[in-house]
């Protein structure tokens, strides 16, 4: 690979060339990744440009030398994290994005209380799938920016950070991410894989556990996508000397029994206080047990630390270093709706999307970019798949501040729920991991 072009000088390449290449199905060079994504972070690139070039991308893809390029072509974009200078081994987690899924929240304390440290740069929640900082901003006071110099401060005080990722990270991927969102491009997954890992490697982590969600809340859909962008992660990481490995899990159904942004960190607490629905739990300890691992870190057993006590410590302070207070009451929506089941039997399919889009559409996630989120909306579960239920009684309740929300949520959920008489119980839930790659 040959460096990617520095400083300023006349333009290299022309961008109707560079779009057409990929049109008629032919290799981008590396000259053209490095300048076309440089170029458009310049402003040079228009974002029309961008966008045909995107939709080519994902029309005709990407072999994996040229999302190599991209990946190293957009952390070239930006500045470079370095964590060496800590005490801990760290590890990071990231998810391609679900319903329910507040696995960072319980996660990120438990591993630090296992002795790695975990630099989490985490994102808003991003169309039906929640974000991360939206969830922890409903604790009262807790703030999700930090400078490089607290992060690192309080990484190796408390060993665990959920923060914001600064505008200097990978800056290409910031611009077009925010493209890809609005011109039906985020499905490629050359440009998902190196979105998400442009991201990893420029923050600097020493391991990297991905959890590549696959089913209807998920953006793979099938599980033949969703093992393709886990390996081209696993092989981009890999090259950049990160001990990278995947997971692929379920998203079919919501995560646990919460989808919002106050709910979903009230079942995280309940998770750190020992309990919590099995698949929250399952998948938490399946990602600290691969994170500790790709640390070097062995022979620690996570769900002890999460049992005794010592994960929910880490929580508290990883909480307070960032002004929030754990103590504090979460914030409640004032209005509620409970959705009830038409017939008695089983609850045969609840389907992640529709819970997701109700969660979103009842104001836990945004219409419109920068727009405030409420922090008590969302969607509560009485019942997943495999449970009976009677007729009549509570499936979910829907929460938010403004009642006139829940005509546009409801409608959401038609169709996402199935009743049927006939249908047995299921006597033990399906693992929610379906394979490892790396
Ligand atoms: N998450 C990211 O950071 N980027 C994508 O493209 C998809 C999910």
């Amino acid at each position: 690979m040959t460096e990617p072009p520095q400083g300023d000088g006349p333009e290299k390449h022309f961008a109707p060339d560079v779009i057409a290449t990929k049109r008629d199905h032919q290799r981008l060079s590396d000259e053209q990744i490095d300048w076309v994504v440089d170029a458009y972070t310049r402003d040079v690139v228009a974002p029309e440009q961008m966008s045909a070039l995107a939709m080519a991308i994902l029309l005709n893809g990407m072999d994996r030398e040229e999302i190599a390029r991209w990946t190293h072509a957009m952390i070239a974009s930006g500045e470079r994290m370095d964590f060496s200078g800590l005490s801990w081994p760290t590890a990071d987690k990231h998810s391609t994005g679900g319903v329910g899924d507040k696995i960072t929240l319980p996660l990120a304390p438990l591993v630090a209380a296992c002795g790695v440290a975990v630099p989490q740069l985490s994102g808003r929640g991003l169309g039906h799938t929640g974000g991360t900082l939206d969830k922890l901003e409903s604790i009262p006071g807790w703030n999700a920016s930090l400078s490089n110099e607290a992060m690192m401060a309080q990484l190796d005080d408390v060993g665990a950070v959920i923060c914001a990722a600064g505008s200097g990270l990978a800056p290409a991927d910031k611009k077009l991410y925010a493209l890809r969102d609005v011109t039906g491009t985020v499905e490629a997954i050359p440009l998902i894989a190196s979105s998400i890992m442009s991201k990893k490697i420029a923050e600097g982590t020493g391991a990297l556990v991905l959890d590549v969600k696959v089913g209807s809340g998920a953006f793979m859909k099938r599980e033949d996508q969703a093992r393709e962008l886990a390996e081209t992660m696993v092989e981009l990481g890999t090259d950049a000397g990160v001990t990278t490995v995947a997971l692929i899990t379920a998203m079919s159904t919501p995560l646990g029994l919460t989808a919002g942004n106050a709910v979903e960190v009230a079942e995280s607490v309940e998770v750190l206080a020992g309990g919590g629905p099995a698949d929250v739990v399952e998948l938490t300890l399946a990602l600290a047990r691969e994170m500790l691992t790709a640390a070097g870190k062995t022979d620690i057993d996570p769900a002890e630390a999460l049992a005794d006590g010592r994960a929910m410590d880490v929580w508290r302070r990883m909480i307070a270093a960032q002004g929030g207070d754990p103590d504090a009451p979460l914030p409640e929506a004032r209005e509620s709706h409970v959705v009830t089941a038409p017939s008695g039997g089983t609850l045969t399919h609840l389907d992640a999307l529709g819970v997701g889009v109700a969660a979103w559409r009842l104001g836990a996630g945004r219409s419109r970019p920068g727009e405030s989120v409420q922090a008590g909306a969302g969607v509560v579960l009485h019942a997943k798949p495999g449970d009976l239920v009677q007729d009549g009684a509570p499936l979910m309740t829907l929460h938010t501040d403004e009642p006139a929300r829940f005509d546009r949520a409801m409608e959401a959920l038609d169709g996402a729920f199935t009743v049927e008489p006939d249908a047995r119980a299921e006597s033990s839930p399906a693992s929610v991991v379906i394979e490892r790659i790396g």
